[in-house]
Formats: structure tokens, sequence, C-alpha cells
């Protein structure tokens, strides 16, 4: 059942390439160039006059949801806000009937995120569902929603779920950029061609493997570790962060890279392994500078670059690679080494990686 892997997170973290190939598979017609999803399309009225969305997850979902908050936002021009359902269902929120709330959930059973989802209802919402088990109770209470089709998810850590709410969250703004006239056809159409190269790119980023465990050996017995990255990579530091928490029980925080100056470099000392996203597109000499500073406090670097990198490279005690794509989509990629790093620590540390202490695959209580 774990097709030869030792653990399901490693089988699930290497289903990545197919699992958003099936996610995209029927939706994404790049020689026609369309996307076709029926739950966007049956809807488009109301997303076209929606005033904002309001995406309600939790944990790695609520991750999936604040880069989502990004591509939103640059391709197709609405605003977003990202909540963390615990807080949005018990905080008396402004909902209006012209709000779109989207849900994100893998298991479709998050008690939070259900809660939410009948508040926003019960205010008049519209609201749109982004899960993985179909058939789910939030599958079912949602207006309309779209399917991750990653297929079952073992692990506790959510790895393939991630990335393929990445993809659909992808896709449904991609639609909405063509149909407000925020994005050209022929930019419609790159980001078309370049999402169907990203599962051969993900195969490719897994070829970091062994590197990857070579770093895994040098930082497995570090009491704290730090992950930063700016734009559509911030999220992905919080999600490298609890990926390593959640498994391994090391402490870790993801943060902002420019946060680090009010606060988080006071932390920073020859013990600290910081993990930095640093890809070629977007903010990368920025990136650059906050390595620079860490450097100069004698924290250990880590970075995740782009193929080919060289300023980070001479900065850094270690970098990763990943191929080059476009900055909205680097997201899918730059997680994938960071998934395998937590993995990687954790089975060094003799964890229980699929399921790790005190926690639960789906939360139903709340
Ligand atoms: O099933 P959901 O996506 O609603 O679950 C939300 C969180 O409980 C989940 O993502 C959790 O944070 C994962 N264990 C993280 O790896």
């Amino acid at each position: 059942e774990k097709g030869g892997y030792d653990h399901f997170m490693l089988k699930e973290i290497y289903e990545q390439p197919s699992a958003i190939l099936d996610t995209f598979r029927g939706r994404l017609l790049s020689n026609e160039a369309i996307i076709k999803m029926a739950g966007v399309e049956d809807n488009m009225k109301k997303f076209l006059a929606a005033d904002r969305i309001i995406i309600v997850a939790c944990g790695t979902s609520w991750h999936a949801g604040l880069v989502a908050e990004y591509i939103f936002e640059d391709l197709a021009r609405i605003p977003v806000e990202v909540e963390y359902a615990s807080e949005f269902r018990y905080r008396n929120p402004v909902i209006t009937e012209k709000d779109i709330v989207i849900a994100i959930s893998q298991s479709g059973e998050t008690a939070d995120t259900l809660a939410a989802i009948k508040l926003a209802k019960s205010k008049g919402a519209f609201v749109f569902g982004v899960c993985n088990v179909v058939g789910s109770t939030i599958a079912r209470e949602t207006d309309a929603g779209a399917y991750t089709h990653a297929g079952p998810e073992i692990g506790v850590a959510s790895t393939k779920a991630f990335t393929t709410q990445i993809t659909v969250l992808t896709l449904i703004a991609l639609r909405l950029a063509r149909a407000k006239g925020t994005m050209s056809s022929s930019e419609f159409r790159q980001h078309l061609i370049e999402l169907e190269t990203i599962p051969s790119k993900v195969e490719e980023a897994l070829k970091s493997d062994a590197y990857v465990q070579t770093v895994a050996e040098i930082y497995k017995d570090s009491k704290n570790c730090l992950y930063l990255g700016r734009g559509y990579n911030f999220p992905v530091a919080l999600e490298g962060a609890l990926k390593l928490k959640e498994i391994s029980y090391i402490h870790a925080e993801g943060y902002p890279a420019a946060e680090m100056k009010h606060g988080p470099i006071a932390l920073i000392d020859e013990q600290m392994p910081v993990f930095v996203i640093a890809t070629k597109m977007g903010h990368y000499e920025k990136v650059v500078s906050n390595i620079q500073e860490i450097k100069s406090r004698k924290g250990k670097i880590i970075g995740i670059v782009t193929k080919g990198d060289k300023s980070v490279k001479e900065l850094a005690d270690h970098v990763i690679e990943v191929p080059e794509t476009l900055e909205c989509l680097t997201p899918l990629l730059t997680t994938i080494p960071l998934q395998l790093l937590s993995y990687h620590i954790a089975v060094m540390l003799d964890k229980n990686v699929d399921q790790p202490r005190n926690l639960a695959k789906s939360v139903t209580v709340e």
C-alpha cells in the first residue's frame, strides 16, 4: 500500500508530479487556451460581481490560501483576505452577499472550517469549496467547488494536498483573470503553457533528495530553525516550518524575510539554521541582502534557489536548486525540498513520520 516507500509521507511527496497533473487534467486546455471548471463557469456572474474573496482554512490549507491571496490579487485583481477558520467563526466578521468565501480543506471535515462556512452562508455569502475528499461534509455544504483530485492523503503531514490546492486555486485565478480582462491573452497562454510544465519540474525538484538528506544530517540536532521567504514564497516559509514542527518536533518559525529586523534577527547565532527561499523571480536582490544580514550574525544559511544561481551560492552554507518558472508558480517547486527535509530529519530522529504525536489527520473537533 505504500508502493515501496517506507512511509506514506514519502510516497505522497513523490506522487506530486502525477497529482498535479490529475488536478489540471480536463481543466487546463492549453491548445485551445482555455480553462474549464464547471464550479467557476456556472457561477461566473457571482465571481465577477464579488467585492472581495475571503479564504477560510486551517493549517497547511491556510498556507495554500495565503499563496492564493498573492495569485488572485496579482493576476485577477480581486481583493482577498485569508482567515484562520477558528478566528473567523468567532469574530463576528463583516460578511455580505457580495462576498465570496472560499473554504480550503483536504479532508473536507475540519470542524472550524465547516463552522466558518455555515456562518458565511447564514450571512448570504456565496461559498466555494476546494476539497480533496470527494463527498466530504465541506464539499457537500458549499454552494459550488472544485476538487483537488490529489488521491488519498494518508500521512498526517499534508504534502500533495498543499501543491494540488495551489494548482486548483491558480486555475481559478487564471480563469477569472481572463474573464475580467486583467491579463492579456498572450500572458494567459504563457501561464497555461508554464503550468503544464510544472509536473516535470516537480519531478526535477525531487532529484534534490539525496542532497537534501545530507543537509538533513547536518541540521537534524538543531533545537530551532527559521524559514524565510518573501512574496509568493512567504507562505512557503510558513509551510516549511510547520512541516518540520509537526513531524520532527523541532521548534521552527516561518517569517517574511524583511520582518527579521523587527525582532527575530536577535535569535541568530552560529546554532541557528535559516532556510531562505531565494528564487530568481521576485524580490531576489532584497532576499540576498536579507541573507547578508543573517550571515554577518553567523547564522547558517540554506538557500532554496533557482537552478544556476550564483549570488546566494557565494553566501550560503548550502544551496538546494529548483527549476526556473514563473514567479507565481514558484511555491509549487520551492515547497518540495522543504517537505523532503522535514521528512528526512524526522526519520533520522526516529519519529513516527506518518502519525506524529498529538495529531490527527482530520480535526473534527474544535
Ligand atoms: O483537512 P484540512 O485541510 O482541513 O486540514 C487542515 C489542517 O488540519 C491540516 O492542514 C494540518 O495542518 C496538517 N497536518 C499539516 O500538515
